[in-house]
């Protein structure tokens, strides 16, 4: 069942009922304001830091589960109704939600008047605009009455959801003309203020939650909107909000606009107050007022974001016989990148935005997907995060994103980290040419007396694997790898204890972790990753370490064909008393996801079919209709050895759950391999936009990636198996949109940077007659067309650049001007 449909011209998904299987959001702004906006425009705002600048207050896992937001109240002669449906709930004559690329249009319907409400975040600019349109479409004259309403967060989003007997003391406004300030703690240790305004004159207004609303009523029913009339309230402690009231006429056919702004204002300590020492000082935000009172003000603040992410999205767009792969690679895909690289892990419907930090391995990730669209601020990024590596190579796991500096309660000693980093390097030097990364001189645990070109830290990284070894010559898995609850040192049975922190006694003397469990997942990234840092080596002209590097690579795949090769697939891991994790010989979990896809792209056993092998015990044994499972079968049983994951139920997250982030490893694996028809099966099980028919099932939005979907065991311990197989969660951040973007449009589609040109190798559907494509790279337009008269999935048999024949499939950079490239499968 579908509840809404893409418009691709306007790069928009249209929801079309409010009912929505789950709140269906999206992302305003892109700087430093940021808003996330619900399909009935629940959700809330924050400046920078979800956390710490937490501007309008939401109550996670709520009942109903999205109350709270922006709210527009109509009481048209008793019939009160918001535009979005929710809170009131009043069945609509017609309701439609537009997503677009940074902004959201909610218009609803009722008796004749119709209210089209359009919520954006202007480029550079720190505040949520909202323009809300009235028409009355009925034939005779409309009075009604109009509330808005925000409710205000007391900053620090932790404290305000917990420290009552303190914060329902200090609320504090202020109320000049038609704006509402919200001013608690900035007599004291604050210098920021958040308003919300309305371009026009009202006829009252609330500030005091309980007045508004009143004790006993909730979001649904306010008194105040009830009444038809504003209290005038002012709030002093308890709940602190911003409330307009205006009372209305449109004669038939008549519409008014109202701009409403939703503002942050910092202000230097000196320039507080007004001389009273009280009042606000109201420059900044009057001048931030100022910039969109009006509609003409508005539409060009909204052509300004469009231009923004008409040339974010202009890099990279394809045209294939599939729709949806193009709506996912032209559009959705790309945004949702854009969306996790603003955001990390910290603010969406199912990350509360108070839990701290950017992930390390996380973040080297994420740059996979969006250098494209912003080199430069990746390659920052990208100096940011070697910039908490540690001198030895290992990295803390998370870092502050205010302070930058490495989290010291988590630590490091996380097995996989350092790999990514070379892995995001690379990926940065292939999409610019800009060599002169690796020259920046970094600095180590962001001491500046430590500090070294970039080389080093790849350098550190790649030997920091080579340097921790277990018996068989695999890398130790510490505390974790890429997958946080396979934890084969941080075992526990004492309810609480952290299975990425804690620290075993049993360990303790080596040092934190066992140094016999070993994990065959980063013995393949190894592989994966580490001819990226051998072709830099080269590059550069160091041939020896090239060489050094490469012998350390082949002796990795030895060991891993001796010791983890498990005659069908490849082994998980080896556990703290050397027992095999993901084999046969195992009685659950005998095959896992994740070594699999690495180890195939970099050859390992190919010689001897290891890797067609392995594709065919994945599609027997993890594949499903929605999509790769993580391990088979799902552990029904506690399994102390391993940590977290067995204290999942089957079907679930890591334990057998489909984690659409190492789909994508499978899909760029099959890929590689040439087989296009298995990849693409796999990546359309999982893409958002060919989950839509059955959004009552997947439930989460179908424009973006989750990142987990219930698998084939869910609910079979309990008899309700199948019941939750299909069904979304943890939308919008994830590094499964990274590695998705990748899988699609490098592997699939086969446009990949490389250090010396644009690569074309696609492996596609045998089906597909070809595709075209642009890509913008290194200041040139390539115009691509691929042609598969044989119907073969891969397979380049020529090329040609400008009408003049290519060996091989890579384009030589070819600077500024049009391309065309032509490539003939076969
Ligand atoms: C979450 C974490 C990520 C981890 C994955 C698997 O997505 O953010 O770091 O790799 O889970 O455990
Ligand atoms: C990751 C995993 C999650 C686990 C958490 C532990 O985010 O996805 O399952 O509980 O890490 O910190």
């Amino acid at each position: 069942m579908k509840f809404g449909y893409f418009d691709d011209s306007k790069r928009e998904y249209v929801i079309t009922s409010p009912r929505t299987p789950y709140p269906w959001i999206n992302y305003l702004g892109t700087q430093g304001f940021f808003s996330l906006i619900s399909n009935t425009a629940g959700g809330y705002c924050f400046y920078k830091d979800a956390r710490l600048r937490r501007i309008t207050r939401y109550r996670y896992n709520n009942v109903p589960i999205d109350m709270g937001g922006r709210y527009f109240y109509i009481n048209d002669n008793g019939c009160i109704w918001n535009p979005g449906w929710s809170p009131v709930k009043t069945e609509l004559d017609s309701y439609e939600c537009r997503h677009g690329m940074g902004y959201t249009v909610i218009t609803g319907s009722k008796n004749g008047l119709r209210a089209c409400a359009t919520f954006f975040v202007p480029q550079n600019y720190d505040g949520e605009v909202q323009q809300l349109v009235l028409t009355n479409e009925s034939s005779a004259a409309k009075t009604f009455s109009l509330f808005s309403f925000a409710e205000w967060c007391l900053w620090d989003a932790q404290d305000d959801c917990t420290n009552f007997q303190r914060n329902f003391s200090t609320g504090r406004v202020e109320i000049k003309d038609s704006t509402i300030y919200h001013k608690t703690e900035y007599r004291d240790r604050r210098n920021h203020f958040a308003f919300y305004t309305v371009n026009d004159k009202i006829d009252g207004y609330d500030t005091d939650r309980d007045s508004f609303i009143g004790l006993y009523n909730g979001f649904n029913d306010p008194q105040a909107v009830v009444a038809g009339k504003a209290n005038n309230s002012f709030a002093d402690g308890w709940s602190p909000i911003a409330s307009h009231y205006k009372k209305i006429t449109l004669a038939p056919g008549e519409s008014k606009t109202l701009v409403f702004i939703l503002g942050y204002v910092e202000m230097p300590a000196h320039k507080k107050f007004e001389a009273d020492g009280k009042t606000i000082n109201k420059e900044k935000a009057l001048a931030m007022i100022d910039k969109y009172n009006t509609p003409e003000k508005v539409a060009a603040g909204l052509a300004e974001l469009k231009s923004a992410w008409d040339s974010l999205l202009g890099i990279l767009n394809v045209n294939t016989p599939d729709d949806k792969v193009d709506r996912m690679v032209n559009i959705w895909n790309q945004y949702q990148c854009m969306v996790t690289f603003n955001l990390s892990r910290s603010a969406s419907y199912f990350e509360s935005g108070i839990g701290r930090g950017m992930g390390f391995r996380d973040s080297n990730q994420d740059i996979l997907g969006f250098v494209h669209q912003i080199p430069d601020r990746a390659r920052e990024r990208l100096i940011d995060l070697a910039a908490t590596q540690l001198p030895d190579g290992g990295c803390y796991h998370q870092y502050q994103p205010l302070t930058k500096k490495g989290n010291s309660d988590i630590g490091g000693d996380f097995s996989d980290d350092p790999l990514w980093m070379i892995l995001s390097v690379a990926s940065y030097i292939k999409e610019t040419g800009d060599w002169s990364i690796l020259d920046e001189n970094v600095p180590y645990d962001n001491d500046e007396s430590k500090a070294k070109p970039m080389l080093d830290h790849l350098n550190a990284s790649f030997y920091h694997i080579v340097n921790n070894l277990g018996p068989h010559g695999l890398p130790l898995a510490m505390r974790a790898d890429w997958n946080d609850c396979i934890n084969l040192s941080c075992f526990s049975d004492t309810p609480g204890e952290s299975f990425q922190t804690y620290t075993n006694p049993k360990f303790k003397a080596e040092g934190g972790y066992s140094k016999v469990a070993e994990s065959v997942m980063v013995a393949t990234l190894f592989t994966y990753v580490g001819p990226n840092f051998v072709g830099i080596l080269e590059h550069k002209g160091l041939k020896d370490e090239a060489a050094k590097a490469q012998a350390e690579i082949d002796k990795m795949k030895a060991n891993i064909m001796a010791s983890a090769w498990d005659g069908d697939w490849f082994l998980r891991a080896y556990d703290a008393n050397g027992e095999k994790m993901g084999s046969k010989e195992c009685e659950e979990g005998q095959i896992f996801i994740e070594p699999q896809g690495f180890a195939i792209m970099s050859d390992v056993g190919k010689d001897q079919g290891a890797d067609l092998r392995t594709l065919k015990a994945i599609d027997e044994r993890l594949n499903t209709k929605f999509g790769l499972v993580l391990n088979n079968p799902a552990f029904t049983k506690y399994y102390i050895q391993y940590g977290e994951i067995s204290t999942y139920p089957g079907g679930y997250k890591e334990n057998a759950g489909i984690f659409t982030h190492n789909n994508a490893w499978i899909i760029c694996a099959a890929a590689y391999a040439g087989q296009g028809d298995q990849a693409f099966k796999y990546y359309s099980e999982i893409a958002p936009a060919f989950t839509e028919e059955t959004s009552d099932i997947h439930k989460t939005e179908p424009y973006v990636y989750g990142q987990m979907i219930g698998g084939k065991d869910a609910g079979a311990d309990i008899g309700m198996q199948g019941d939750h197989f299909g069904q979304g969660k943890n939308s919008w951040l994830t590094g499964t949109a990274a590695w998705n973007m990748v899988a699609i449009s490098q592997y699939i589609l086969g446009i990949k940077p490389d250090f010396d040109g644009l690569s074309v190798d696609p492996s596609i559907p045998s089906a597909w007659d070809g595709f075209k494509a642009t890509r913008k790279f290194r200041g040139g337009v390539y115009n691509i067309t691929i042609k598969n008269p044989s119907h073969v999935c891969k397979g380049v048999k020529s090329m040609t650049v400008d009408g003049k024949a290519v060996e091989g499939n890579v384009v030589p950079v070819m600077g500024a001007g049009e391309h065309e490239v032509e490539i003939v499968l076969g």
